[in-house]
């Protein structure tokens, strides 16, 4: 068993309005009433829901995150939220990467901008990588995700190591039902890790698995040694589903 504490961060998407949101904390709140000793949990609900998610977890030991942000700190950016607009809704991270933004046009230079942004602001990251199928069928995994991790600490050192953590999402899992197998995961999260080396504390910094995760077998990936953690999608909408997988992520 790692000395890391490990991460679940439930991924909403675009996913809820307010009011669905307050209705799922809740009902999560009356599933754990008490958190989860030794995991770290998150949500991270759509723009329009962090202030008041934020607020309705109240003292709840759950933070909230924000699925992305621009790196400017303000300006003439159409439709995109600053770090420091992230932080004022009582937020306290953000995801960064995701490969549905990276889909849609987000760059690694942009990324690494947008890391470096949050971390300034004072926010948490989660830095997601994350392969295709054409590209794990080519052998060319390991290459891929260490490329956008270096890409993404680019301007980070190891001072950072405790603001910030890994999600590998391999693409071809993300809501598909088709989860890495733990060996799989756990090999390529390894690599993740060992990509972070010279830029932060790779052995200290948490590494999150995402894709397909959900309560059936979040134990089973949880209990890899190089998992600490997931990052949960679909599986995060359904407050009793996403409690199961943070109970599973327990030491
Ligand atoms: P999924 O999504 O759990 O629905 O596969 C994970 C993610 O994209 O973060």
């Amino acid at each position: 068993m790692s000395e890391r504490t490990p991460i679940v961060a439930g991924n909403w998407k675009m996913n809820t309005t307010q009011a669905e949101g307050r209705a799922w904390v809740e009902a999560f709140v009356k599933e754990l009433p008490e958190g989860q000793p030794g995991v770290e949990i998150a949500v991270c609900p759509p723009f329009t829901g962090l202030a008041t998610v934020a607020e309705a977890l109240g003292d709840y030991p759950a933070v909230v995150m924000s699925q992305t942000i621009h790196d400017e700190p303000k300006g003439a950016h159409t439709g995109e939220v600053s770090a420091a607009m992230v932080r004022a809704t009582g937020a306290r991270g953000t995801i960064l990467g995701h490969s549905e933004r990276r889909a849609a046009g987000e760059t690694d230079e942009m990324v690494a901008n947008r890391v470096r942004a949050a971390l300034d602001a004072g926010l948490f990251v989660i830095l997601c990588c994350g392969e295709s199928l054409e590209q794990r069928e080519a052998g060319e995994t390991e290459a891929w995700v260490s490329k956008q991790v270096r890409a993404g600490l680019r301007a980070i050192s190891h001072e950072w190591t405790d603001r910030l953590a890994l999600a590998y999402e391999p693409i071809w899992a993300i809501g598909t039902g088709k989860t890495a197998t733990p060996e799989m995961a756990q090999e390529t999260c390894a690599q993740v890790r060992a990509a972070a080396a010279g830029f932060i504390d790779a052995s200290r910094v948490r590494v999150l698995y995402g894709g397909s995760v959900n309560a059936e077998n979040a134990a089973d990936l949880m209990a890899q040694p190089d998992i600490d953690g997931g990052l949960v999608g679909g599986a995060s909408l359904d407050p009793a589903g996403f409690a199961t997988i943070v109970r599973a992520a327990a030491p």
